[in-house]
């Protein structure tokens, strides 16, 4: 009985140790997403339609699409080059980056006109 008095404290607090959780790092993302920006925009908010805006995006989503690229599930000859080089880390890092940028949604004219005016309005 005194034993498991004297354990309960010590097993209490191995329960409350946090989970550590494998996201990534939106400081260490950004250096690593220099590359993207040329195509993405700096915040993730490309202004070329042909290039998806990533700013705001679900980290998850970004995750998910940079590893189907790298394993040929999404197949495009641009990204598979930028995807094959990324490690799960560098993954997780670029996307904690993007996802913590201000989504901007633009007007579907100004999508379908191509007119890269800024006609968004930042959420
Ligand atoms: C030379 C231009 C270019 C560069 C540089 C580039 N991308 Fe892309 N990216 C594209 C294009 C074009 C697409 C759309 C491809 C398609 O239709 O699947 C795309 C698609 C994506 C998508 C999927 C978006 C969606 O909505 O499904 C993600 C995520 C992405 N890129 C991340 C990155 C990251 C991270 C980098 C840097 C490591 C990067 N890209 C660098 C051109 C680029």
């Amino acid at each position: 009985m005194t034993r498991t008095l004297l354990l309960a404290p010590v097993l209490a607090a191995l329960l409350l140790i946090p989970v550590a959780h494998a996201g990534g790092n939106a400081a260490a993302g950004k250096k690593k997403a220099v590359v993207c920006f040329a195509c993405h925009g700096a915040n993730g908010d490309s202004l070329d339609p042909q290039y998806p805006r990533l700013g705001g995006q679900y980290a998850q989503y970004i995750v998910q699409a940079l590893k189907e690229y790298q394993n040929g599930e999404r197949k495009n000859p641009i990204m598979v080059g930028f995807a094959s080089t990324l490690t799960e880390q560098d993954r997780e890092d670029i996307a904690a980056y993007f996802a913590a940028q201000k989504p901007v949604v633009w007007t579907l004219r100004g999508e379908v006109s191509g007119s890269h005016k800024r006609q968004g309005t930042s959420l």
